[in-house]
């Protein structure tokens, strides 16, 4: 059976950096409550119009693709992981394939939707297709584009202030040596799906719950379509999260997750080389460092720089880290993430 080897990683990340300084003018927040409850300092924003989630994919793809010596027309699958894609079908994958100009070969491109996860369980699927020999060189991406539905109005400042633009890029190959990916952990639990969600637009129709709570005033059959004069008015096509449980969740099921990769691939948390947690909150990251005894050159965190990418985090963390030097042959690498669904993953890389 073949491994899988990454053997390019890319980043891109909007010129456009937006300061808590900046956003001070905007709500009612400050730059010391956003540093103090998240280590945020800074994040990037898309330059509306002309850049956007694809096209942030198909840069860093472009530099993964070059760093792994291999031409575009070499990829075989495309996996393109986001919740902020440019158009509600088709997804993010075929748009990114087109404008990289992979065309010779019409490969096959699949969204993920499991959000701060997307590029963990992204991650897996493409393992899964390289380890049962179906596929032989994989592009995985993980982008996002949250800048374009925030609430900018202090009503939506506990999320606004968290998220931020920007893309990372994976090149996944087969390889007949031993090592690459030993193992990725999934998780879901659905009880918690309203938790953190943008639930409009979409097709629900307020079925999962009370119609009015949802959007939907309309009992008149046909009348409300995705968006309805409700939505608009009362402001609820924004995302929303309940940020206390979110993170009482996420300080259990990280720890857990990780343990999980660990105990089956026969490890203990000593044998980790460098943690990429998904940078939800830099409260979390240190926690879940605390948890597992790592040392702060153990872990890479970059929310300072970026706030929280969702799908990008992890792929940008983890080019960032290799740039710097921090990621060598023979090192255990550990991926974890948690977020949105809820869901939860990790994944254990011996890089080669
Ligand atoms: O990607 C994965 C998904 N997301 C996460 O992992 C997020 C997990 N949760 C969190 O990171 C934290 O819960 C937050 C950063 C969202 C919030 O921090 P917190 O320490 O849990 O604050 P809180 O929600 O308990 O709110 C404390 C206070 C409230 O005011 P009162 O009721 O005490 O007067 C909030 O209204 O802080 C207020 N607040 C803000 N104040 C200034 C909420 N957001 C802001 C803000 N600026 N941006």
């Amino acid at each position: 059976m073949p491994n899988t080897k990454i053997t390019g990683l890319g980043y891109y990340v909007p010129e456009n950096v937006v300061t808590n300084k900046e956003m001070e003018g905007w709500m009612d927040t400050s730059d010391q409550w956003i540093q103090e409850r998240t280590g945020i300092k800074e994040r990037r924003y898309v330059t509306r119009h002309e850049e956007g989630t694809s096209s942030m994919g198909a840069k860093a793809a472009r530099i993964a693709i070059e760093r792994a010596g291999i031409d575009k027309e070499d990829i075989d699958f495309i996996v393109f992981a986001t919740l902020s894609p440019d158009y509600f079908f088709p997804g993010c994958g075929v748009l990114m394939q087109r404008e990289l100009g992979i065309t010779k070969t019409e490969i096959g491109a699949l969204d993920v939707r499991t959000q701060c996860t997307g590029f963990v369980y992204g991650l897996s699927v493409a393992d899964q297709f390289i380890k049962s020999g179906m596929y032989k060189t994989i592009l995985l991406v993980g982008a996002e584009t949250h800048s374009m539905g925030l609430d900018y109005t202090t009503a939506g400042r506990d999320v606004t202030v968290i998220f931020g633009d920007g893309a990372g890029a994976a090149i996944l190959q087969a390889t007949e040596e031993e090592g690459g990916v030993l193992t990725t952990k999934l998780h879901s639990n659905g009880t918690f799906a309203e938790e953190l969600a943008m639930i409009n637009p979409g097709s629900h129709g307020g079925y999962h719950g009370d119609v009015e709570k949802y959007g939907y005033n309309d009992s008149a059959k046909y009348g409300d379509t995705f968006i309805s004069q409700k939505m608009l008015d009362d402001g609820m096509l924004y995302p929303q999260m309940h940020g206390q449980l979110v993170f009482k969740h996420a300080v259990v099921k990280f720890p857990e997750v990780i343990k999980e990769s660990l105990d089956e691939a026969g490890l203990t948390a000593e044998d980790i080389s460098l943690l990429v947690p998904h940078q939800a909150n830099l409260r979390i990251s240190q926690f879940v460092q605390r948890r597992l005894g790592l040392r702060d050159d153990q872990v890479w965190n970059n929310i300072q720089k970026y706030g929280n990418t969702t799908a990008a985090s992890i792929p940008i963390a983890l080019t960032e880290a290799w740039e710097a030097g921090k990621v060598n042959p023979g090192d255990l690498v550990c991926l974890a993430a948690f977020g949105s669904g809820f869901t939860w993953a990790s994944a254990l890389i011996r890089w080669m």
